[in-house]
C-alpha cells in the first residue's frame, strides 16, 4: 500500500519539510497508511496573516463567481466519489456504505452553498415609521465577516469541512481550517480538489495539528467567526478563549427517540437499527436513548434485536459492511467499559456488548438506570438503550432531563400528539416518524443547551458568517 501524505497548506504552499511527521494508522487494520506533518505555531501565524491579508480580495469576488467555484467543486467531487469514500473508510474505519453516503452529502453541501452565495439579500426599510425619519430610507446588505476559523471533527470528516468551507466562501470570507488530527488525509484531498475547482489560493489555509493549534486560531483577533464541531468540553473551552468574536458550536448529544404505543413498530425498529449504529454510533444525533411505551416494549425490543442481528460487522472497505470500527481502540475500550457499568447497575443486555480491538458489537441494553453513563452522557459508540415509559409526559420529561438538546425522534400515528410532543421537546429539531439521526444538509442543524450555539446548513451558517450592514439615504428637502 502506498503511504499517503497529509500536509498543511499555507500561503499557497504545501508544507512538510522540517515539520514533525506523525504516522496515520488505520484504526481497523492497525497498518500505517500515511504520514501527516504538523504545523508549528509559526506556521499558524503565517496562515493567519495570509488569510487576513486576503480578506478584501475574497470579499470582492462577485457572488456569481463564488457560486461557480463551489458548483465546480461539487462536480469534481462527484467524479471522485469512490476514491474519497475509500480514503475516509481507510483512515476512520467508517464503512464504505456510510462514506459513499457522506461524499454524496458533501457534493450537495458544496452545491447548496454555491446556490446560497447568490441569495445574499437585504431589505429596504422606509424611515417614516419614526416621526424623525420621513425623509430617510435604509437599505441592509449582508457583508462578509472577514476571516472564518473552522475546526472540524473526525466523524464526518469530509461533509463537516464542506459545511464550514462552503458557507464561509459563499459569503465572501477567507478561511483558516484545522481538521481533526485523526482524519488529515481526507482534508488534504478536499483542499486539493477545492483549489482545482478554482478556489483562490489565498482564500483558504489549512493547518494540521492538535489542540494548541486550534487554540491559537480561536484566540487570534484576526479571526472574526469561529465555527467548531466537536465535544462539549472543547466547545466550552473555545467559548472562553474566543473573547468578543462570534462562536458557532455544534456539540454533542445523547439523542432520544420516542416510540409511542400506536407506532409502526417494524418501521421504528428498522430505522433505530439503521441509524443507531451507522459509523459505529459516532454521530452527535445517533439514536442513543429509545423511550418506548411500556405496552409495546417487549415486542419492540425483540424487533430491534432482530434488525441489529442483520448488521454485518467487518472490513470498512467492503461494500456490504455495516459496522466497521470506532476511531481508535481506546475509544472502543471506553465504550465497552460504559456498557459494563450499565449492566453492573442493572441494565439487561439484549445483544452485543463485546469489543475486539477498535470494534464494538452493536449493543442493545434494556432499562439501564438514568444515572448510568450510557443514558446520561454521550456514548458516541454503537450502544442503544431501551427505556420503558408509562405516559407520554414521562417520555418528554426524560428526554428533556439531559444537558444536551440536539435532535430527537418520535414514532406515532397521531399527528396532533406528534406536534404537541415536538413542541415540548427541548431540542433543535424533532423528526416525526423517524429517528433523531436524520439530517438533510440544507436544513438548519444545531442544538440548545450544551449541544451548541448557532445553526449549520448553508443558508443558516451564512447568516452567522456575514454581518448586516445598513446604508441610509437622507433625502434633502427641495429648495
Ligand atoms: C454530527 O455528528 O453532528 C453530524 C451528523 C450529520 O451530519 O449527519
Amino acid at each position: 500500500m502506498s503511504i499517503r501524505k497529509a500536509q498543511s497548506y499555507i500561503d499557497r504552499k504545501w508544507i512538510s519539510a522540517g515539520r514533525e511527521a506523525v504516522s496515520i494508522i488505520s484504526p481497523y487494520s492497525g497498518e500505517v497508511i500515511g504520514e501527516q506533518f504538523l504545523a508549528t505555531p509559526a506556521d499558524v501565524e503565517h496562515a493567519l496573516a495570509t488569510v487576513h491579508a486576503a480578506k478584501t480580495e475574497i470579499a470582492n469576488i462577485p457572488s456569481h463567481e463564488r457560486a461557480r467555484i463551489l458548483k465546480r467543486a461539487s462536480m469534481l467531487l462527484e467524479q471522485e466519489k469512490r476514491r474519497f469514500a475509500e480514503i475516509i473508510s481507510l483512515e476512520l474505519g467508517k464503512p464504505l456504505k456510510n462514506t459513499l453516503d457522506e461524499v454524496s452529502r458533501s457534493i450537495e453541501t458544496l452545491e447548496l452553498s454555491g446556490e446560497e452565495a447568490k441569495r445574499l439579500i437585504g431589505e429596504t426599510i422606509p424611515g417614516d415609521a419614526s416621526q424623525r425619519g420621513t425623509r430617510a430610507i435604509a437599505t441592509t446588505f449582508r457583508v462578509p465577516v472577514g476571516v472564518v476559523g473552522a475546526i472540524t471533527p473526525f466523524n464526518a470528516p469530509l461533509n463537516l469541512i464542506c459545511h464550514k468551507v462552503g458557507p464561509a466562501f459563499a459569503a465572501g470570507n477567507s478561511l483558516i481550517l484545522k481538521p481533526a488530527p485523526q482524519t488529515p488525509l481526507i482534508a488534504t484531498e478536499l483542499l486539493k480538489l477545492l483549489l482545482d475547482a478554482g478556489l483562490p489560493e489565498n482564500a483558504i489555509n489549512m493547518v494540521l495539528g492538535g489542540v494548541e493549534i486550534g487554540q491559537q486560531i480561536v484566540k487570534d483577533p484576526r479571526v472574526h467567526v469561529v465555527s467548531f464541531t466537536g465535544s462539549v468540553r472543547a466547545g466550552q473551552n473555545i467559548s472562553e478563549l474566543a473573547g468578543m468574536k462570534k462562536v458557532l458550536l455544534e456539540l454533542g448529544g445523547n439523542a432520544s427517540t420516542i416510540v409511542h404505543e400506536d407506532a409502526d413498530l417494524a418501521r421504528a425498529a428498522y430505522l433505530c437499527a439503521r441509524t443507531g449504529y451507522s459509523n459505529s454510533g459516532q454521530s452527535c444525533i445517533s439514536v442513543q436513548r429509545i423511550y418506548v411505551h411500556h405496552s409495546v416494549v417487549e415486542s419492540f425490543a425483540q424487533r430491534l434485536k432482530q434488525e441489529v442481528s442483520k448488521l454485518k460487522i467487518g472490513d470498512p472497505l467492503l461494500p456490504d459492511t455495516d459496522i466497521g470500527c470506532l476511531v481508535d481502540a481506546n475509544t472502543a475500550k471506553r465504550v465497552a467499559d460504559w456498557i459494563e457499568e450499565s449492566i453492573r447497575l442493572g441494565a439487561q443486555l439484549i445483544c452485543g456488548g463485546r469489543r475486539n480491538g477498535a470494534t464494538v458489537e452493536p449493543t442493545v441494553l434494556l432499562n439501564p438506570p438514568k444515572t448510568s453513563k450510557v443514558v446520561c452522557q454521550e456514548v458516541f459508540g454503537p450502544v442503544v438503550s431501551i427505556i420503558p415509559y408509562e405516559t407520554i409526559e414521562e417520555a418528554i420529561a426524560e428526554t428533556n432531563d439531559s444537558p444536551y438538546g440536539l435532535q430527537a425522534g418520535l414514532f406515532t400515528n397521531q399527528m396532533d400528539l406528534a406536534y404537541k410532543v415536538a413542541h415540548a421537546l427541548e431540542v433543535g429539531g424533532v423528526v416525526i416518524n423517524g429517528t433523531s439521526n436524520f439530517r438533510l444538509d440544507h436544513w438548519p442543524y444545531g442544538g440548545v443547551k450544551n449541544s451548541g450555539i448557532g445553526r449549520e446548513g448553508p443558508r443558516f451558517a451564512i447568516e452567522d458568517m456575514t454581518e448586516m450592514k445598513m446604508i441610509v439615504l437622507q433625502i434633502p428637502e427641495q429648495g
